[in-house]
């Protein structure tokens, strides 16, 4: 791999390090370098670590004009040793190939992927963010560079990582309950549609929604399937309730919706955390019902960016409401977040071997 150095201006790297946590923006800041490889002649070259800069694409490129385009959302995470380790990227880069396989794109080797996001961040390790809660949002994305009008799967592509110093996805972080409208008016996916996997145009398609839901002082739709009976996702991560008997319950995966590392992980870490963690289909007329009867006392969502976000209210288009729980953050959501979090930060153990250590060969 070809790495060529260049470093920026300081200020912006020392606003990421030393900005209170709740100034520090997702995703706004970028680091001074970035990775790219292109897909030409059915394979991956020109594999290189180059400074952050514009692409040169041509008007006719059919990602422009059809979204072929995929990407992920990863993190690294600084620990007491003073190393910086990524959480399980291995799984980012299998679902980069589910999705890949999903709009007709090549696949990237798992290797690869991760040798390309532990090299970036090496070298751009001087940008940590240091404050407490901060981490390293990792970016890798694919798009088509064909030019080219007519739709059909490009045979030229372009694989980029960058990274971005990040505080909490939602301002207050887990600090204040989130808001989501529930409502049969948008849909996210479609059954044998795109919903599992990390598309461009599912974001796109999102948008009109999010809008929608913050004229309603909600943060994101809960989004129902196509025939409105069951719960599917929120437009960035899934979502999660918990009953009065103490079991978190996350639907089912499903082609409409995007099989969550963070839900596979609390799934997995159920023992540890002493949780009885489920899936299956959830009908939201029982959801509502289960709220106001009690019987449901906490829910949120689960992503990467969000990591464990409580709901403390739903809203709906006819202005009225439904509190979870009394509103406020839940003992068992707090409890999922501190031992997630505490594994992240290296504050608990890796006892599965989740976290990967970027090792110092560049900087
Ligand atoms: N669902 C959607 C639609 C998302 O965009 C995300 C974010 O990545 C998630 C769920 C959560 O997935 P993960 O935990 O892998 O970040
Ligand atoms: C993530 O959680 O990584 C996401 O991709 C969600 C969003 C920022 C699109």
């Amino acid at each position: 791999m070809k790495i060529n150095l260049k470093l920026k201006d300081s200020s912006e790297r020392l606003q990421s390090q030393l900005a209170p946590k709740e100034k520090l923006p997702f995703g706004k800041l970028r680091t001074d370098h970035m990775f790219v490889a292109d897909y030409i002649d059915n394979e991956w070259k020109n594999a290189h670590v180059i400074p952050y800069s514009d692409f040169s694409i041509a008007p006719g490129a059919i990602v422009l004009h059809y979204a072929q385009a995929i990407f992920e959302g990863a993190k690294a995470f600084m620990h007491p040793d003073n190393e910086i380790y990524t959480f399980r990227v291995d799984k980012n880069a299998e679902r980069l190939n589910i999705s890949a396989d999903c709009l007709c794109m090549p696949n990237i080797p798992v290797d690869f992927q991760i040798e390309a996001i532990h090299t970036l961040i090496d070298v751009d390790r001087l940008w940590f963010p240091l404050q407490e809660g901060a981490s390293l949002y990792i970016r890798p994305f694919m798009f088509s560079v064909d030019d080219s009008l007519g739709v059909h799967p490009g045979a030229k592509y372009k694989f980029a990582v960058i990274l971005s110093p990040s505080g909490p996805y939602y301002p207050d972080g887990f600090s204040k309950p989130i808001r989501l409208l529930i409502t049969k008016k948008f849909h996210r996916a479609t059954p044998g549609g795109t919903g599992y996997a990390k598309a461009a145009g599912n974001y796109a398609a999102s948008l009109r929604a999010g809008e929608f839901a913050k004229k309603f002082g909600a943060n994101q739709v809960l989004y129902l399937d196509t025939t409105n009976t069951y719960i599917e996702e929120a437009g960035a991560m899934n979502h999660y309730h918990i009953t009065a008997d103490g079991t978190v319950v996350i639907p089912e995966f499903t082609d409409t919706i995007l099989k969550s590392i963070t839900s596979l992980s609390i799934i997995e870490l159920a023992n540890e955390l002493g949780l009885n963690v489920i899936q299956k289909r959830i009908k939201i007329d029982e959801f509502i019902n289960d709220v106001k009867a009690g019987k449901i006392v906490e829910a949120g969502g689960f992503g990467t960016a969000a990591v464990i976000s409580p709901v403390g209210e739903y809203v709906f288009e006819d202005g009225t409401s439904l509190t979870v729980g009394n509103g406020q953050i839940g003992p068992i959501s707090k409890k999922i977040y501190e031992y997630y979090t505490g594994l992240q930060y290296g504050k608990i153990k890796d006892k599965k071997g989740w976290l990967k250590k970027v090792e110092r060969k560049h900087a």
